[in-house]
């Protein structure tokens, strides 16, 4: 036996998975989770082993918190509420707050914690990192909403040149756009900085896309595979936004856990950020066909006009720096949204979640409306 790993979030999509390779991999796993009703149908979840340790409860609990950190090694916290509904509160406090009190515990009891992984996001870059022909690297700002009313979906470049084109995002800046991204960059440093502060090894991890099995079909508020597959089963238009040429990279929820379990595994990961992704861009067009022709239905997709507040026009990001620990990715992604779909269809829902997420986001203003 390796060590025991409790995993905060470990009911979860990317929880459940690193908990499975890491238990392949001779640890011990304990679970936190409160089964939350955004992801849970208010039981542990049927493709968790007998073998893991489970304890339901709140992250933010300091006595739930203390009790799983009992004899536990190593912890990855998971568990976020991650959606771009505008209840900005909660976000900091699940999110921040609980990696904050993990290390509070940590350090106040003087735990033999050997390392701590947290989940951030690709969303912490933004706009990310674009070349201008005629300024070179640049920053765009954040895209604002009188801009996308317009249907104008590129952003700007800051020092006024007209051609600008993206570039792969790597680890070296953030620039968060939105209450989601706030929180998971929050974590980060509150991860790295307060780990070196107290010789706790850390590591955050800024996911891209995350497709695989196990994926909550009761969260239908985000993820463009679950809500396009969800859409084509039920025979509706797909929510394409903007004008569906947003370029994402995807990297399936197996090469997310082994890259999880790399780098506790490996000192030369503490105390760095690492994006895990596969480099390789789609648009989001692309990926709706690809999941309509994996259900055998092609139609002739068109975009709704309208986008989602505080979105991003492009995000692509680089994996060097992971694969320089020796990471690769394994997963083709036309076969993990094969795998995904085949998944959705055995799964049964007792209500229509993805109208309700639908309806929500259009209530609180999250999804608007193109003018032109
Ligand atoms: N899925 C992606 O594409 C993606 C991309 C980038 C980052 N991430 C990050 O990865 C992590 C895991 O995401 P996921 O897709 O597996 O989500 P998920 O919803 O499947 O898993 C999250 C788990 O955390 C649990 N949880 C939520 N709040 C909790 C709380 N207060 N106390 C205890 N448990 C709680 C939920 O019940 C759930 O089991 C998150 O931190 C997310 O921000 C995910």
């Amino acid at each position: 036996m390796k060590g025991k790993v409790l995993v905060i979030g470990g009911a979860g999509f990317i929880g459940s998975h690193t908990a499975d390779e890491l238990f392949k991999r001779g640890y011990k796993i304990r679970i936190l989770d409160n089964l939350s009703p955004k992801t849970h149908f208010g039981r542990w979840p049927k493709y968790l082993s007998p073998k893991f340790e489970k304890i339901k409860g709140n992250v933010k609990d300091r006595k739930i918190l203390e009790k799983s950190l009992e004899g536990v090694d190593f912890v990855i916290h998971l568990a976020a509420i991650m959606d771009l509904m505008p209840d900005y509160s909660v976000f900091f406090d699940t999110n921040v707050t609980s990696t904050a009190l993990l290390y509070e515990i940590i350090v106040a009891k003087k735990l033999p914690i050997k390392k701590i992984v947290v989940a951030s996001s690709q969303f912490v870059y933004g706009e990310g990192r674009w070349r201008c022909k005629k300024h070179g690297e640049i920053f765009p700002k954040q895209r604002v909403n009188e801009s996308l009313t317009q249907k104008r979906w590129d952003p700007v470049c800051p020092l006024g040149g007209e051609k600008i084109k993206p570039l792969l995002l790597e680890e070296t800046h953030q620039d968060p756009p939105n209450q989601y991204a706030i929180s998971k960059y929050t974590q980060e440093l509150i991860a790295l900085k307060l780990g070196r502060l107290n010789s706790i090894p850390s590591v955050a991890m800024r996911y891209s896309i995350v497709h695989g099995p196990r994926q909550s079909l009761k969260n239908a508020y985000s993820g463009a595979l679950r809500i396009f597959t969800l859409q084509l089963l039920n025979n509706k238009p797909l929510s394409i936004y903007e004008d569906g040429l947003s370029q994402r990279d995807y990297v399936s929820v197996y090469d997310v856990a082994r890259a999880n379990a790399d780098v506790l595994e490996n000192p030369r990961a503490d105390f760095e950020n690492f994006n895990v992704g596969s480099g390789k861009a789609y648009t989001v067009l692309e990926l709706a066909h690809m999941v309509a022709q994996t259900l055998g239905k092609d139609w002739g997709f068109k975009p709704t006009g309208e986008f989602r507040v505080g979105d991003i026009r492009h995000a692509v990001s680089s994996i060097a720096k992971l694969e320089k620990l020796g990471w690769k990715v394994r997963d083709k992604e036309e076969e993990i949204v094969k795998e995904y779909v085949n998944w959705v269809k055995e799964q049964k829902l007792d209500q229509d979640y993805l109208s309700l997420a639908e309806a929500q986001m259009k209530a609180l203003g999250v999804v608007k409306k193109a003018a032109l």
